[in-house]
């Protein structure tokens, strides 16, 4: 079995490794962005991994899907996605577009995470919530692999009831996030030094340093990457103020 992923705060990365290592596949783990990526939908299963946003699915994602149409007919796709805390139909919103393509929906799963968005209060927990929140989320894999390894594919986000929980739960009120790539990252220049992390890590391109300063573009999939990872605490994206900056490396020791 192959992946391939989008990950900003490797949360998602965390979960698929964990899969593939517990369902003892050797196949490719690619994240999206990478060469491998391609490589990965040579295969006949694949895992689709990537974290909900808005109970929807990242923009980047939506992109591959329909930038590789041709490929998915006939393949058996596993759906994964990972969430702070409420995703709905987060697997079912990418099922229903491969299956336009052609592809079988093998499975879902929802996993809750610690949340990734860095510059938003109301979201954050305590350092000790985010472990328990890790080592629960970890079981759930153990324990679905045990039923995967039985044929019994978790179904999660695939209902109608997922549907309609994620449609009024979220989707229809914040639709608009996620239609497409935005250009609303923040780089503050007087605390930008230039480093370029966050080009280095952007997995749309979407920054770049000139004259020693990152600048960012229109191609952002909101993954918030360049945000958690920069060494300056120069990057916000939906909010204003910069809270902390989680990541899986830092929830997790
Ligand atoms: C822009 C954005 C929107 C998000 N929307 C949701 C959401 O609708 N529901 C939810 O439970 N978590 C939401 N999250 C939290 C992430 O899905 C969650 O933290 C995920 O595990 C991050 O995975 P990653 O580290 O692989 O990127 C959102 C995160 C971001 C950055």
């Amino acid at each position: 079995m192959n992946a391939v992923y989008l990950s900003g705060s490797g949360n998602t990365k965390h979960i698929v490794t964990l899969l593939l290592n517990e369902l003892g596949a050797d196949g490719i783990s690619a994240p999206i962005e990478s060469g491998d990526a391609e490589k990965a939908l040579e295969g006949e299963e694949i895992i689709l991994a990537y974290p909900t946003m808005f109970s929807n699915i990242p923009y980047l994602v939506r992109d591959f899907i329909n930038s590789h149409q041709e490929t998915w007919k006939g393949k058996k796709i596993f759906l994964i996605t990972t969430m702070g805390l409420f995703a709905g139909d987060g697997t079912g919103c990418a099922a229903r577009l491969l299956k336009k393509y052609g592809a079988e929906i093998t499975g879902g799963l929802q996993i809750v995470m610690p949340d990734s968005i860095g510059d938003c209060k109301a979201l954050k927990k305590s350092k000790e919530n985010n472990k328990e929140i890790i080592k629960k989320a970890d079981q759930r894999v153990v324990e679905a692999v045990k039923s995967m390894k039985e044929g019994k594919y978790p179904q999660e986000g695939l209902s109608f009831a997922a549907h309609l929980a994620g449609l009024f739960g979220q989707r229809l009120w914040f639709y608009n996030k996620t239609t497409g790539y935005t250009d609303k990252v923040k780089i503050n220049p007087d605390k930008c030094v230039g480093c370029g992390i966050c080009a280095k890590n952007c997995p749309t391109q979407n920054i770049k340093i000139e004259d020693g300063k990152a600048v960012s573009s229109d191609k952002c999939t909101m993954c918030y990457r360049c945000v958690n990872y920069c060494p300056k605490q120069a990057i916000t994206l939906l909010g204003k103020t910069l809270y902390e900056q989680p990541t899986y490396d830092k929830n997790s020791m």
